[in-house]
């Protein structure tokens, strides 16, 4: 039987796949990061999904960077990132439902989004109810249509929810959201493999 994807990552974290996957993403992330901070001065961030919260505590090293957290659902993932980082600001939280007490100026996320039933929800209550005004949304995902080397994927990590849409519905989430400046690219493409998709918008009103 397939599991919630909360269970999977959080066995993940119990046999120590999680720094397996984090050195997997690091390539797209590093781009992705830099697409979120140029431009920005003293900013807030938050790091939705953040597994171990490997990418929290490279943002909080960023000088212009004002104030770093994260939120997982995995209890065992959130351990680990405080028990390296006992000062760092990692909540336990299901993103399904959360609001967070603050609002950020950078939310991003990598291999995330797809993992929730209604992801035009979430990518709602980011705009409404996570981000500051003027502040942007970057996600980045593996798993999309056009990415076919990704297909089988959900049969093979038995994970119950996984929402294999293509790049157009991905990004009218976004636009019907409310953000701007929508825009979307590939990062670390290879041959038989289409890259990380990187959807990235703006809250102006
Ligand atoms: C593929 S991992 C990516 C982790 C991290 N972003 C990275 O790049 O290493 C997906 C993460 O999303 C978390 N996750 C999935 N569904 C969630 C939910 N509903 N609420 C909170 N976290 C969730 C999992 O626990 C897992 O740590």
């Amino acid at each position: 039987m397939k599991k919630d994807p909360i269970d999977v990552f959080d066995n993940w974290a119990l046999i120590g796949r999680d720094e397996r996957m984090a050195k997997g993403h690091a390539v797209s992330v590093k781009e992705m990061l830099k697409l979120a901070i140029t431009g920005q001065k003293k900013f807030s961030f938050l790091d939705v999904g953040c597994g171990n919260g490997w990418v929290v505590r490279k943002m909080a090293k960023n000088n212009e960077c004002l104030f770093a957290a994260g939120v997982d659902g995995s209890v065992r993932m959130i351990a680990k990132a405080k028990s390296v980082d006992e000062i760092g600001n990692y909540y336990c939280e299901d993103i399904r439902q959360w609001i967070p007490e603050m609002t950020f100026d950078i939310v991003h996320s990598m291999e995330v989004f797809y993992y929730v039933e209604n992801p035009d929800t979430l990518i709602q209550n980011i705009f409404d109810f996570w981000l500051n005004p003027k502040g942007k949304l970057i996600m980045g995902i593996d798993f999309y249509y056009e990415n076919t080397s990704c297909h089988n994927w959900q049969e093979d990590c038995g994970v119950n929810i996984m929402q294999l849409l293509p790049i157009n519905t991905w990004v009218n989430f976004f636009r019907k959201a409310g953000f701007k400046n929508v825009c979307f690219r590939h990062l670390s493409v290879k041959e038989d493999w289409e890259g990380t998709l990187v959807v990235m918008g703006e809250k102006l009103t």
